[in-house]
């Protein structure tokens, strides 16, 4: 047990808060979370209203700069994605030295690191016209990294974006026509990736929005602080929380285990086994994200024709789940992951990209906290401190006395 008046005589008053659960570390304000209404509004506006609305770019614009674009602003900021949606030449040498089974996500936030080498020009930001720059650079090349991450991984060419299609199918051009695979032409997989991405794009102090507040800071560049985030969301407890719902699809199937004995193993707590999509640490009623996808998902799977036994098995599971005692009580609902792995796999991408398409979502969000935290007065660099817990003054001992 911690004897708590010992370590304040040694450290002093600090707060101890692990996971920082109840620690508010800044003012912002992006976005409003009520975790026991289901609440989530981006700049005051309840994210239920971009269902048939908005697209991922006006919502992108709508994070970082505060407000829905106006036509002119929202034509520009199009305009900007396409200008800037090459990557440098050279850059593609640097995808040839990564492995092909390298994880997509080192290479995305290797790559967004390398993007700094290539635009310095970026490092001071002098006013917001240059800093629209550089969000429509990182914003736009983001997705390009990650279509070449998954063309290297697959030992295809790279497809170069065309600057004839818009930011999601632009994407899916990259990612799928070559060699041709029909679907991403299809308007209902175009909405359903786009509502994938707007749905990510901020969720407040999450990790790796914390992560990049954190590095941003220290004035470090925004590419710098966007790369960390990368690193942050990779963690099977955030952004990898999508993979870890296919992975289990796949074990049930695998292993001939049928969906009830699955739930039953979740139910028991020796099995060590949780249903991997369900409950959420914020939302204790419902995730509002995962009631709009799972709308998309209802539409997208019957208008792709789709016969997939991993999807069979998650439709299954949840029919289970949500009508059991045991997820009722504890209010252990489908989240945001279960619904975007389904969406992601109906839609043809492979698992391993899931954090990456999570990361390109997320990107505007971690713009936006960057440029809050930047231009906020008397911004402190983040340094939390500790409660030491370690040995009093000990004395130095040679090494020839050591035992
Ligand atoms: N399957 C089975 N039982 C569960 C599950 C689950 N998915 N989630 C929680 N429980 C049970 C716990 O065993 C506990 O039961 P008890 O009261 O009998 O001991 C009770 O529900 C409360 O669980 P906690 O772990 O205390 O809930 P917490 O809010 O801390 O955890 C979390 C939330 C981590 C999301 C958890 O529900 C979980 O592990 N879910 C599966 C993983 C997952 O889908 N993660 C993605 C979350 S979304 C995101 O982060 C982007």
């Amino acid at each position: 047990a911690i004897d708590i008046q010992d370590l304040r005589a040694r450290t002093g008053y600090v707060t101890l808060d692990p996971g920082y659960g109840n620690t508010g570390s800044c003012q912002s304000a992006i976005t409003f979370i009520d975790g026991e209404k289901g609440i989530l509004r981006y700049r005051g506006i309840p994210i239920e209203q971009f269902e048939e609305g908005p697209n991922f770019v006006e919502v992108a614009w709508l994070l970082i700069f505060g407000h829905l674009p106006n036509d002119a602003e929202y034509q520009n900021f199009a305009a900007d994605l396409t200008t800037c949606a090459n990557l440098d030449e050279s850059m593609k040498h640097h995808f040839e030295g990564f492995p092909r089974s390298a994880p997509p996500m080192a290479i995305l936030s290797a790559m967004i690191n390398a993007l700094s080498c290539f635009h310095p020009e970026f490092f001071d930001l002098e006013d917001e016209d240059h800093f629209r720059v550089a969000a429509a650079g990182i914003i736009s090349k983001i997705r390009t990294i990650a279509a070449y991450a998954y063309r290297h991984s697959i030992g295809q060419p790279y497809i170069y974006p065309d600057p004839g299609l818009r930011y999601v199918p632009n994407f899916l051009h990259m990612m799928f026509s070559q060699p041709y695979a029909e679907h991403f032409c299809e308007p209902v997989v175009r909405d359903a990736i786009n509502l994938v991405l707007l749905l990510h794009a901020d969720h407040e102090q999450n990790c790796s929005t914390s992560t990049v507040r954190m590095v941003g800071s220290s004035q470090a560049n925004l590419f710098a602080a966007c790369a960390a985030g990368v690193c942050a969301l990779w963690g099977p407890l955030h952004g990898g929380a999508n993979v870890a719902v296919l992975e289990m699809l796949d074990q049930i199937h695998r292993g001939h285990i049928s969906p009830e004995d699955y739930v039953r193993m979740a139910k028991d707590k020796d099995s060590k086994v949780r249903l991997m999509g369900f409950g959420h640490r914020v939302y204790k009623n419902f995730d509002p994200r995962a009631r709009m996808l799972a709308n998309v998902a209802e539409r997208l799977l019957p208008t792709l024709g789709i016969q997939d036994p991993l999807l069979d098995i998650a439709r299954r599971l949840e029919e289970i789940a949500l009508e059991d005692p045991y997820f009722i009580d504890r209010q252990l609902y489908p989240n945001v992951d279960f619904y975007s792995g389904i969406i992601m796999r109906a839609v043809g991408i492979p698992t391993n990209m899931f954090t990456v398409m999570f990361s390109m979502g997320r990107l505007p969000g971690w713009i936006a906290h960057w440029w809050e935290q930047s231009r906020t007065l008397g911004n402190k660099i983040a340094r939390p401190r500790q409660l030491y817990v370690g040995p009093g003054v000990t004395d130095h001992v040679p090494r020839d006395a050591r035992t």
